[in-house]
């Protein structure tokens, strides 16, 4: 999955296109380029490396024009250099194509057009689809006008099979940049006197907040002044303008050194958003209008899904133990990638939830349509707003996150619980749950954003911690019940951003394979607030001490016992069971934080990843 970026307006076309490369970069960052027109001249400039590299490079030879577009790249087909950047030329070296996705059937495409006498400079499936529309373009014959272009654009994408979200301009019809998508984002940025395309809103709210969020099967002409969308098949196509409610401070580091530590701190704000508005203490329970469902509806669910990816699936895994202790509804978690290729057998009420803060994740997305055929409900729990998952589902919640640019996803993963703890409790209340209990659940839940604050105050000390474990080779994470999933959050967390290896267990797992690993190089992490399983998890430290092995504990203030058995320890504020895991993941993302900017990684452009895997 990569970044794109197209622009048309009055202004220098480079300065606004590098600016939106950089707010994408998340996106990918294996290499970049850029390319503009002025004069009916095409200027392209493009390097394998990270936008930094392309800077240096534009501003030694700035390209000039008010119209370009631009890419940031996470490479699927062809390796990383510099042949292999976008943009890539069609054979007349006149089209510039940018694109995001995967096209499937590129190999048979390059056969028929080398056939034809075209050479490729890349081995690109993108650079394919350049040469194929321009190819298209040139037999046309008739004049070289905006209509022409815009119709070989849509015949050459009637013969791709795969994903694409594209922006690409014609030397020959100079006022034009056009766009298309499937299976990839893109939005409709509109401006006074410009208009963008883009895949992420994040990248153009300097300019505009005005965004129609495109369809797949849509195609856009964007010029000065106007823009318009039609159909694959050429119709026109109804739309609406949104307006973008966050701004450009939103997607700012701000005074903090990454985007990683400041989405960890906003962690309280994020919660309090994720509730607002939906615990009613009149009724003792959780308001969540967006499902789309009444109570007797919500009533008759016999089963869930929970569905999704990474650190979503994390969430999910708390989900399910959420929903089956409050609301005793049996509940299964499967990886999105396996669902969409899952026959699981599920009945007429079965609830299937699409997690994803993206909205993009080609996975989930699959997963979603997969249920959706099979005549499921499906919904979603989204952060980006206007995504495709929350377009596409029955209904579903916004976790009102904002804007999550770090490339490890923190605060998304939390305000993912808090939903999925409301969701509980409503599901919980229309069933069995007491008044009282509902009571006690929002009291726990409206005392989460203060206790996450105090978490967030043992920062430098986490900080000092991790520094006497950066030798290590290795982390082990365990937890128990609500905190398993922790473990597996936390040991993903510090992979992604380390590259330790890590891994995590349900604590009781360790007699039976992994205590192989434990020594003193391979510390322990181990999640055990003070909960129902708490002696269980001081038996499990005890045998990883017996073999040597150093302990982090995450424990509740005050545990003597545990303090005085593990090596170092944090601790979390006294809380109900279920509130404990959203506590406990947050020392566990300052350390992998910390440990990975004293080995002096990139925490917010982890190498291999990107933030929201569009492709497959
Ligand atoms: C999290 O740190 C990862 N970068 C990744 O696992 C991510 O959670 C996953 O790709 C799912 O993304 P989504 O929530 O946008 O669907």
């Amino acid at each position: 999955m990569c970044g794109i970026f197209g622009y048309i307006g009055r202004s220098e076309a480079t300065p606004i296109l590098i600016d939106g490369l950089r707010r994408l970069e998340y996106r990918g960052y294996d290499s970049a380029g850029v390319a503009t027109l002025a004069n009916g001249v095409m200027e392209l400039r493009k390097c394998a490396g990270q936008i930094a590299s392309l800077t240096q490079m534009v501003q030694k030879d700035p390209p000039h024009g008010t119209s370009g577009i631009g890419h940031t790249r996470w490479a699927t087909h062809g390796r990383v250099t510099d042949e292999n950047a976008h943009p890539h030329l069609d054979q007349s070296g006149k089209l510039a194509l940018i694109h995001n996705g995967v096209i499937e059937n590129f190999q048979q495409l390059r056969d028929q057009l080398l056939s034809h006498g075209h050479t490729f400079r890349s081995e690109t499936d993108t650079e394919v689809l350049a040469h194929l529309i321009g190819y298209i373009f040139d037999g046309m014959g008739g004049p070289r006008n905006k209509q022409n272009l815009l119709d070989a654009f849509r015949l050459a994408l009637k013969q791709v099979i795969g994903t694409y979200g594209l922006a690409l301009f014609h030397v020959d019809v100079p006022d034009v940049v056009l766009g298309a998508r499937r299976g990839s984002p893109l939005i409709l940025g509109v401006g006074k006197g410009q208009n963008f395309i883009v895949s992420d809103v994040s990248a153009i709210v300097a300019h505009t907040r005005d965004v129609v969020y495109l369809d797949d099967y849509d195609v856009v002409s964007i010029e000065r002044n106007q823009f318009d969308i039609v159909s694959l098949a050429g119709a026109d196509i109804s739309f609406q303008v949104s307006k973008v409610d966050f701004t450009t401070e939103d997607v700012d580091k701000g005074a903090y050194p990454h985007y990683m530590l400041k989405e960890i701190f906003e962690q309280p704000n994020a919660m309090r958003d994720a509730m607002r508005g939906r615990l009613s203490t009149e009724e003792c329970t959780a308001k969540l209008g967006g499902l789309n469902m009444s109570s007797r509806e919500l009533r008759d669910v016999d089963r869930i899904v929970l569905t999704a990816c990474g650190t979503a699936l994390h969430a999910a895994r708390l989900g399910e133990c959420l929903i089956e202790s409050l609301a005793q509804i049996p509940t299964e978690v499967e990886f999105a990638s396996e669902f969409r290729y899952r026959n699981m057998p599920m009945n007429k009420d079965t609830l299937v939830f699409a997690i994803s803060q993206s909205g993009e994740t080609i996975d989930t997305l699959a997963a979603l349509r997969e249920s959706k055929r099979k005549g499921h409900r499906t919904l979603g729990i989204c952060n980006s707003v206007g995504s495709t998952i929350p377009r596409e589902s029955d209904g579903g919640v916004y976790m009102h996150a904002g804007p999550e640019i770090g490339v490890a996803a923190t605060k998304s993963f939390t305000s993912q619980v808090v939903v999925l703890t409301l969701l509980a409790l409503l599901l919980g209340r229309i069933r069995h749950l007491s008044s009282a209990q509902g009571i006690e659940a929002i009291s726990a839940l409206e005392s989460l954003p203060d206790l996450a604050r105090q978490v967030l105050d043992e920062s430098a000390r986490i900080e000092e911690l991790a520094g006497k474990y950066t030798d290590a080779a290795g982390f082990l994470f365990f937890g128990r019940q609500y905190n398993y999933p922790i473990a597996l959050e936390g040991a993903l967390k510090l992979k992604e951003i380390s590259y330790k290896f890590a891994e995590g267990h349900p604590s009781a797992e360790l007699k039976h394979g992994v205590i192989a690993l434990v020594g003193p190089d391979v510390p322990s992490i181990m999640i055990a607030p003070d909960d129902a399983v708490y002696e269980k998890n001081i038996n499990t430290l005890e045998q990883i001490k017996a073999r040597k092995g150093r302990v982090i504990a995450i424990a509740t203030e005050g545990r003597k016992q545990i303090a005085g058995l593990a090596d170092d320890i944090i601790c979390i504020p006294k809380c109900p069971d279920f509130i404990s895991p959203i506590l406990a993941v947050i020392p566990l993302q300052l350390f992998a934080y910390h440990l990975a900017v004293k080995l002096g990684c990139d925490v917010d452009k982890p190498r291999n990843l990107a933030k929201s895997v569009t492709v497959e």
